[in-house]
């Protein structure tokens, strides 16, 4: 396994779980240091003890070192970084021909090269080219089998996929990768067989449709808020047809991550390059990057209007919940639009403090939500961690300087939190509960669920009574 990342390390363990043998080669030094030392470098559920008992069992070895690695392994597989490249979105493919050229070097029998990374149509071409060139000599097959693993989930995906995918027109590398994935066979995890170019464009067209789909549903909940429609009942109306089906239909900040923003963002390069422009995915990453900074306004909105010299909690920090993950998070974004805006900033996320301390240096961070909460101007939930959901609101809403909170993932009950005295802004949630309420709260403003009335607070606190979203 080359790259003991997200995907390799899970992979690699996964696949030493099924009784395979499994060596885990990263050019980290320190990363294969802390394995070796049974330290899971990444936060991943249920990955430490996986990593432990194939240890233990003598499956699965890390190591710097990839020529002994690849030195008598039926298959190679290609799990490193394919960000995007500096300045054109485009997929930055050096760490897999480095790795293509370095495998090269060590193959000596029959040997699956297997591209795992997400890499664009047309790359095994490429990978095959620079080992033939350099190994003419070789016997190898190139084979796409692209990753699908959700993070925070990952174990259980790759071991109850949805489905594996494999492209490949050569027999002899289709047995064996049946042969590797065997034991997903016996689970009847359905294994789409084809060519090498339509697996590569199956990962993007995956990806792009599931961006596709939580930027439609976001827009859908903007327009709730305006005509006074409720986004959640919505997304179950349409969710509920067998055609249209239930996940991704969660509105939200915006999607972010190691995955959506760069591989919309390649398949549009693609697209271009070969002069058929993917226009829904172009709307859709557009879109998207505009919807992440414009959650600051929002908050904004829910103080009067601006931000400036408040404080602003802000619970989570990763791109979703159970990872460690900060790439692309739409914290990010949300973050650097509030501070532009002249907000001070604390925030509290359980697992990717660490990570987000070098990419946001200037904000304070919290060592639990109430500590995070304590004397700001307002409370913004970013992302929807568990421990998020049942969180103490009495004593939430006594460390607030003001009872605000900006819920960006939906996961309080609108009336509920005005019952207890919060000013709450959710997403797509409009008047419609207040009026279900009895309308104690409901002043006949259009709001996205404020707090306006009945509680008293917000005369007490001098908070206005608005209609922005
Ligand atoms: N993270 C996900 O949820 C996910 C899901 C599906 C697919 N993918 C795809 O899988 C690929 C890997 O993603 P990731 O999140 O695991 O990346 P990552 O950055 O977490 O890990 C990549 C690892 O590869 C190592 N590496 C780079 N070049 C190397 C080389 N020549 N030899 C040895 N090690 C090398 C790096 O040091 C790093 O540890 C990407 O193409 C990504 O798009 C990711």
């Amino acid at each position: 396994m080359v790259g003991a990342g997200y995907v390799g390390l899970v992979t690699g363990a996964c696949l030493a779980d099924f009784g395979h043998s499994v060596v885990c080669v990263d050019k980290d030094a320190e990363r294969i240091d802390r394995l070796n030392n049974g330290i899971i470098p990444i936060f991943e559920p249920g990955l430490d003890a996986l990593v432990k008992t194939n240890r233990e069992a003598g499956r699965l070895r890390f190591s710097t070192e990839l020529g002994p690695a690849v030195n008598g392994a039926d298959a190679v597989f290609i799990a490193v970084g394919t960000p995007s490249r500096r300045g054109d979105g485009y997929a930055d493919l050096t760490f897999v021909y480095e790795a293509a050229r370095e495998i090269a070097a060590s193959l000596d029998d029959y040997t699956l090269v297997v591209t795992k990374s997400t890499v664009p149509v047309g790359t095994g071409d490429e990978i095959e080219d620079i080992i033939r060139s350099s190994r003419p000599d070789a016997d190898f097959a190139v084979v796409s089998n692209p990753e699908f693993l959700r993070e925070g989930a990952a174990i259980e995906d790759f071991k109850h996929p949805n489905r594996i995918v494999v492209g490949t027109d050569e027999v002899r590398a289709r047995l064996l990768m049946e042969e590797i994935y065997r034991p997903l066979f016996l689970n009847q995890s359905p294994i789409v067989f084809t060519d090498r170019r339509t697996s590569e464009l199956i990962k993007y067209a995956a990806n792009a449709f599931l961006a596709t789909k939580i930027t439609f549903i976001n827009e859908i909940a903007d327009l709730c808020e305006t005509v006074g429609a409720d986004v959640q009942d919505v997304a179950r109306g349409i969710g509920l047809d067998n055609r249209i089906g239930n996940k991704f239909l969660h509105p939200g900040p915006g999607y972010g991550g190691s995955c959506f923003p760069k591989d919309t963002a390649a398949l549009i390069k693609t697209g271009e390059t070969y002069g058929v422009p993917l226009r829904v995915v172009t709307t859709v990453a557009e879109v998207n990057q505009r919807r992440k900074r414009a959650m600051a306004d929002r908050v904004a909105a829910a103080l009067g209007g601006s931000v400036k010299g408040k404080t602003i909690a802000i619970l989570g920090l990763t791109f979703k919940p159970n990872t460690d993950d900060m790439r692309e998070s739409p914290a990010l974004d949300i973050i650097a639009a509030l501070e532009q805006l002249g907000a001070k900033v604390r925030a509290y996320d359980p697992a990717g403090m660490d990570a987000a301390r070098p990419l946001l240096p200037a904000i304070t961070y919290a060592v639990d939500p109430y500590d995070c909460a304590t004397d700001a101007d307002a409370l913004v939930i970013v992302t929807e961690w568990e421990a998020f959901r049942a969180l103490n609101l009495q004593r939430l809403k006594s460390a607030l300087r003001q009872p605000i909170i900006v819920d960006l993932r939906n996961i309080y009950p609108p009336a509920e939190m005005r019952a207890r005295g919060f000013v709450y802004r959710s997403i797509g949630r409009s008047t419609r509960d207040a009026r279900r309420d009895g309308g104690d709260s409901y002043s006949g403003v259009e709001t996205d669920g404020l707090v306006v009335e009945g509680s008293g607070l917000s005369e007490r606190r001098g908070l206005k009574k608005e209609a922005t979203t």
